[in-house]
């Protein structure tokens, strides 16, 4: 029988408090999972057996290696990483402040690296394989105005996701990432303000516009991305690595 049975595994997604990440925790948790959150923010779901909370921000690699450290000796192992922890900074390429720039690339590049590094050492010494997926996005494919820093940081996710995934290929490890179109979080909510301020457009047309781009005729709820990383971390996925799959709606078909 067919089921997204994730009974027995241990995974950690980084950004696991809020939207996206929030959405992978509770399908983790559906599919029987136990779940690590580390996140720079603090977790509003309680804690019980299966979650476990550490706070973490995923661009220092102390944090990060005591972060690895806190959830094996936790729940015991380690089975499946998401690198879905992101921020994004918006302005005009020619505008772009440096100390932007340095932010975006340390959480979104740099942390997918750092948790990366120390997870996989993880998996390999347990000698059973193992699942890593990237949240990259669709500007990790293509070219978005206002979004110098962010795109050239979910460039390079998908640039670590194929090198990762060739390296670890042996020790049965895969690597893959989902590249999300337009979701409705936080993080969406606050560019259309910010860029709204950068166009001169209401907040409102821009949402408007970001609806009218997609071929399914709505941008993605959490849930929509969430539901292809259970896939991802799932042994239907098995044959896969080094993947960028877009969940898009369309959107983007590269
Ligand atoms: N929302 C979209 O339209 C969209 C599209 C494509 C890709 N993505 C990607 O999906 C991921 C999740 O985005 P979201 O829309 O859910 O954003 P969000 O802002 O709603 O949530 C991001 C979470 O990451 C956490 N975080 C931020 N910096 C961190 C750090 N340094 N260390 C640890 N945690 C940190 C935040 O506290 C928050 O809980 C990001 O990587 C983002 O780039 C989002």
């Amino acid at each position: 029988m067919y089921t997204m049975d994730l009974t027995g595994k241990v995974a950690i997604v980084t950004g696991g408090a809020n939207g996206i990440g929030k959405a992978i925790v509770d399908a983790f948790l559906d599919c029987g999972a136990k779940v690590a959150v580390a996140d720079m923010s603090v977790m509003e779901k309680a804690s019980s057996d299966h979650l476990y909370y550490v706070k973490t921000n995923v661009s220092k690699s102390d944090q990060v290696e005591d972060m690895i450290k806190q959830v094996t000796t936790h729940f015991g192992r380690l089975d499946i990483l998401v690198n879905n922890a992101g921020i994004s900074t918006m302005d005009y390429m020619v505008d772009i402040k440096e100390q932007d720039w340095d932010r975006t690339m340390d959480v979104n590049a740099k942390g997918v690296y750092l948790c990366t590094k120390a997870a996989a050492k993880i998996l390999k010494a347990q000698g059973e394989g193992g699942k890593i997926i990237n949240i990259s996005s669709q500007a990790g494919k293509n070219g978005y105005r206002l979004m110098g820093s962010y795109v050239a940081s979910k460039h390079a996710v998908l640039g670590m996701t194929k090198v990762a995934a060739i390296e670890l290929a042996r020790d049965q490890i895969n690597v893959n990432a989902v590249c999300p179109g337009i979701v409705e979080t936080d993080m969406k909510r606050t560019e259309r303000v910010i860029g709204g301020e950068l166009r001169g457009l209401d907040e409102e047309l821009i949402r408007l516009e970001d609806n009218s781009q997609v071929p399914l005729g709505r941008t993605a709820l959490p849930e929509d991305i969430a539901n292809v990383v259970v896939f991802l971390a799932s042994k239907y996925s098995d044959y896969m690595t080094g993947q960028g799959i877009n969940v898009t709606g369309g959107m983007t078909m590269n």
